[in-house]
């Protein structure tokens, strides 16, 4: 590991520290139904349960709520969350929240569920104006004061993480963008992971989810070293996405293996049980090991293609209105940004290709950005996902409004191993419109 060793060299000045938040998560088929034991052990007495209009109608949500009545909760359904929330649809479930009074949240769904439910049981604890929690320089940044209720997570998608991190996204509806909010206080309390509720997900479900899974560990790996930041005058002052380090390395590393087994196979198969179980057990990995690190410009860049969406409608999701979904729109630009990025860590990119399955013996470092492009594009192309940014609707036009949006996501791209200028994200637009 001496590629690791050096990555991670301290300097005079800057940070030696990195710091560890570790999710608490069950895992296993079946665990939903714990659903109420854990709640009564957590204190939750009256329970809003947080889930939306499709999986209102799965088993799921049936599952948990049994679960919770059996254990004596009082139980209040909020099934109105918007998939790709907005600051309006968080003001929508914070008024219930308020008003429902409750000492207890548990949420069923993916990462849109789970995360309106951070944001109205931040609202409903410690109310604010709405963009005083919201990431700088969208919003003030300020710092949440105290603990939220407890949060039990369920998710039903292999892919946000969500359950395993103190961040929420939504878009910003005046500026149509995309930001959130980002603290340890809104981490869920617990996650309850059951593989099985992957196996009815559409495939470009699974494409999309399971992509953003390969991309938050990707993107982790290959963040900045935490020991090139300054050190911070106080412990409290260390951010969340701290950058890449030891701990976060051994996540993301299991995963992308993980992924590079079974992500075309869970995607193609809906039969494919094992890959579904194995593609959820990669999300849960990626998600503890990004929620410690941090992502950076691929998901900085998916922000705007997701938030300028004009006409472009995926199957597999509802068709009421224009969407990218987000493991998609942060997907498109990866191959792009990783042939940026390769010169930074050339060892980390051919690594974290290998991991994934690519040929990768006899590589040199100037081969790294080739090589994790290359195979980024194979798996694309082997699940069935867009031909870049081009393919969800963009074109020459857009880079510039494109690239503004992603100007404004400096959380993540002062996250990413090399600097990135307003003009490098341009050009990386530019080479992400078409991949074959
Ligand atoms: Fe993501």
């Amino acid at each position: 590991m001496s590629c690791c060793h050096n990555y991670y060299a301290t300097t005079e000045g800057n940070e030696n520290v990195f710091s560890v938040d570790i999710s608490a998560i069950s895992f296993g088929h079946g665990v939903l139904g714990e659903a109420g034991e854990h709640a009564k052990t957590l204190g939750m007495k009256r329970v809003a349960l947080f889930t939306d209009k499709n999986l209102i109608n799965l088993p799921y949500v049936a599952q948990v709520r049994a679960a919770l009545k059996a254990s004596r909760m009082d139980v209040v359904i909020f099934d109105e969350v918007r998939v790709e929330p907005t600051d309006q649809s968080f003001l929508a479930a914070t008024r219930f929240a308020t008003e429902g009074k409750f000492d207890g949240y548990v949420s069923v769904g993916g990462g849109s569920v789970i995360d309106t439910c951070k944001a109205a049981n931040l609202y409903a604890t410690w109310p604010a104006d709405f963009l005083d929690y919201v990431n700088a320089p969208i919003g003030a940044g300020q710092p949440v004061p105290g603990p939220l209720r407890p949060h039990i997570a369920c998710p039903t998608t292999c892919g946000t993480g969500s359950e395993c991190t103190g961040i929420t996204i939504f878009d910003l509806l005046s500026l149509r963008v995309k930001t959130g909010i980002a603290s340890r206080r809104l981490k869920p309390s617990l996650a309850l992971i059951d593989p099985g509720t992957t196996y009815t997900l559409p495939k470009n479900v699974v494409a999309s989810s399971g992509f953003d899974v390969l991309s938050h560990a990707l993107e982790s790996y290959t963040a900045r070293p935490y020991t090139k930041r300054t050190a911070p005058g106080q412990p409290a002052l260390r951010p969340m996405s701290q950058g890449a380090n030891p701990w976060s390395d051994i996540g993301c590393e299991a995963a992308l293996k993980l992924l590079g087994q079974y992500l075309v196979r869970a995607v193609n198969d809906a039969s494919d049980f094992e890959a579904r179980d194995q593609l959820m057990y990669a999300a849960t990995l990626a998600g503890i090991a990004f929620g410690n690190s941090g992502v950076h410009v691929p998901h900085g860049m998916a922000y705007s293609v997701a938030g300028l969406v004009r006409d472009f409608q995926p199957e597999g999701y509802p068709a009421h209105e224009p969407m990218v979904p987000h493991g998609m729109s942060v997907i498109v630009n990866a191959p792009s940004v990783f042939r940026f990025t390769a010169c930074a860590c050339p060892e980390r990119h051919i690594h974290g290709a290998a991991c994934l399955g690519a040929q990768t013996q006899g590589a040199t470092n100037d081969d790294a950005g080739e090589i994790i492009a290359g195979q980024l594009i194979k798996m694309m192309q082997a699940t069935g996902i867009p031909n870049g940014v081009g393919a969800v609707g963009y074109g020459e036009a857009d880079v510039a409004d494109l690239t503004q949006g992603a100007w404004a996501q400096q959380r993540l791209l002062t996250n990413a191993p090399r600097a990135v200028s307003q003009s490098d994200l341009s050009q990386l637009y530019r080479s992400a419109m078409r991949y074959w």
